[in-house]
């Protein structure tokens, strides 16, 4: 069935107010983890507050210990579900400016795609939210249901601040259901659902040797070298057919049932192509493990940052006196972000060399977490999907997290669906990020239609 000719008819006569709106949106430079864009942050909060309440919903800025959360609210459906959409207004920082086509923050259309730092991370897929809804609210004068947008300004520094909001809000955020875009279609044209997302346990690694740096001749070799230190305890994370040597590590993991890892097998993958995508050399990870089971199905640790000694132009012979690691795990059910953090204190204590102090601090974390894929909530998005893309949509797995989705499924009993309109080289978090307009305009009329069919079979 096709989407309903007077909401194509709203989304073709609002098209360019809609685009102007976006692009006010993108303009706000609402990079939570600086606090120079604090400021920033907030205007961001407020501007989606008057968008949400110009299209209807009665909407509140809730301060918090860091960045606001904004929720809105319609509830004129008293006999029908509530749905709360879930976003994030913040950006990643968008260094390096150098390697920009266009501004970060001035949107620029340029061959069917908009480029700006949060275009598709995730200002544009939570606004075409808001517009489905000024779509039912214009066409209709109503919604099929009662919706609550919630949306938080610090998902991209690992939501501190809305885990402890969901738990003291239960009653403000009680929902049948959970609908999230801030993911990605598997292929263009092709709209997916996510099975899947990992969790994150992020951490700091401080190593201390000699308390000032040293001449590395007056002193080198009889002093233990705390940047030699962090590599050997670097290199003792894997063994040599790249499966992480943390003892524990996988006791937790649950393993993927043949079926699921046929169904991987039948997406239109090709490992060359990807490989030419990262521009590395060649594939590489867990041994057994083909590349979309390692990013989807199976945990990781990876070195994010480094740093030690001296870095600058030339030589300088320099025993440092410190040196400092970024170290994060991907985590698969039903392995538990504060579990890893144990393990990983543990084996680094084991396997630090004497001669220097190391101490971990843990970031942040997220527990993974997993669809249960059936039910009325996914059939009406498998029925949305197929009427705005004109394909049925496909399942796939996801390598990356939103942190607050596993306590959503803690603190909130309904499913939660994850349709992203996202796209293979959309470059998030890196320079020329970009949405697609066609995808941006079906996200859209799907989420339009999405109500449309859970209003008709309930939850
Ligand atoms: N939207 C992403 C999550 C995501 C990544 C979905 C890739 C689909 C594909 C989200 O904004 C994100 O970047 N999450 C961070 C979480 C972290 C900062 C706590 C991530 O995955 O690194
Ligand atoms: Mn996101
Ligand atoms: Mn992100």
């Amino acid at each position: 069935m096709p989407v309903p000719r007077d909401f194509d008819a709203f989304f073709a006569a609002n098209a360019s107010r809609i685009r102007d709106e976006l692009y006010q949106f993108l303009r706000i430079p609402s990079v939570s983890a600086r606090s120079e864009h604090t400021a920033d942050t907030a205007r961001a909060a407020d501007w989606l507050a008057d968008s949400l309440r110009a299209v209807g919903l009665q909407t509140t800025v809730h301060p918090t210990a860091g960045h606001p959360v904004v929720v809105g609210e319609w509830r004129g459906a008293p006999t029908a579900p509530t749905v709360l959409v879930y976003g994030h207004y913040d950006v990643q920082p968008a260094e390096p400016l150098d390697l920009w086509h266009s501004p970060p923050f001035e949107p620029t259309a340029r061959e069917g795609k908009i480029f700006a730092r949060g275009s598709v991370d995730d200002k544009g897929q939570l606004f075409l939210h808001v517009k489905a809804l000024e779509a039912h609210l214009t066409v209709r004068g109503s919604l099929p249901l009662n919706i609550i947008v919630l949306a938080e300004g610090e998902e991209e520094i690992g939501s501190p601040n809305l885990t402890p909001f969901v738990e003291t809000h239960e009653d403000l955020l009680r929902a049948d259901a959970v609908v999230i875009s801030d993911s990605s279609m598997f292929a263009p044209g092709l709209p997916s659902i996510l099975s899947s997302l990992r969790g994150l346990a992020y951490f700091q690694i401080d190593v201390q040797g000699p308390t000032t740096d040293l001449h590395s001749g007056s002193y080198g070799g009889a002093v233990i070298n705390p940047a030699t230190a962090l590599a050997r305890i670097i290199a003792s994370f894997h063994d040599d057919r790249w499966h992480a040597a943390i003892p524990g590590f996988y006791d937790r993991v649950r393993e993927w049932t043949e079926g699921e890892r046929a169904q991987v097998r039948s997406l239109p993958f090709d490992d060359e192509t990807f490989r030419r995508e990262t521009g590395a050399p060649i594939l590489g990870g867990e041994a057994g493990y083909s590349t979309l089971e390692r990013i989807w199905a199976r945990p990781t640790i990876e070195v994010n940052g480094l740093l030690s000694g001296y870095t600058g132009e030339g030589a300088k012979t320099v025993l440092p006196s410190l040196a400092m690691a970024k170290v994060s795990c991907r985590l698969v059910p039903d392995q538990d972000p504060a579990e890893i953090e144990r393990l990983l204190q543990a084996h680094v204590e084991r396997v630090a060399p004497p001669g220097v102090t190391v101490k971990i601090t843990h970031l942040h974390g997220g527990k993974p977490w997993r669809a249960s894929l059936d039910g009325p909530l996914y059939d009406a998005a498998r029925r949305a999907l197929a009427a705005a893309f004109g394909r049925e949509p496909v399942i796939v797995g996801e390598g990356g997290s939103i942190p607050v989705v596993g306590d959503f499924d803690r603190v909130l009993a309904g499913p939660v669906l994850l349709m992203g309109f996202g796209l293979p080289g959309e470059n998030a978090h890196a320079p020329n990020e970009w949405i697609s307009e066609e995808n941006f305009d079906r996200g859209m009329r799907a989420v339009a239609m999405l109500w449309e069919e859970v209003a008709k079979t309930g939850l």
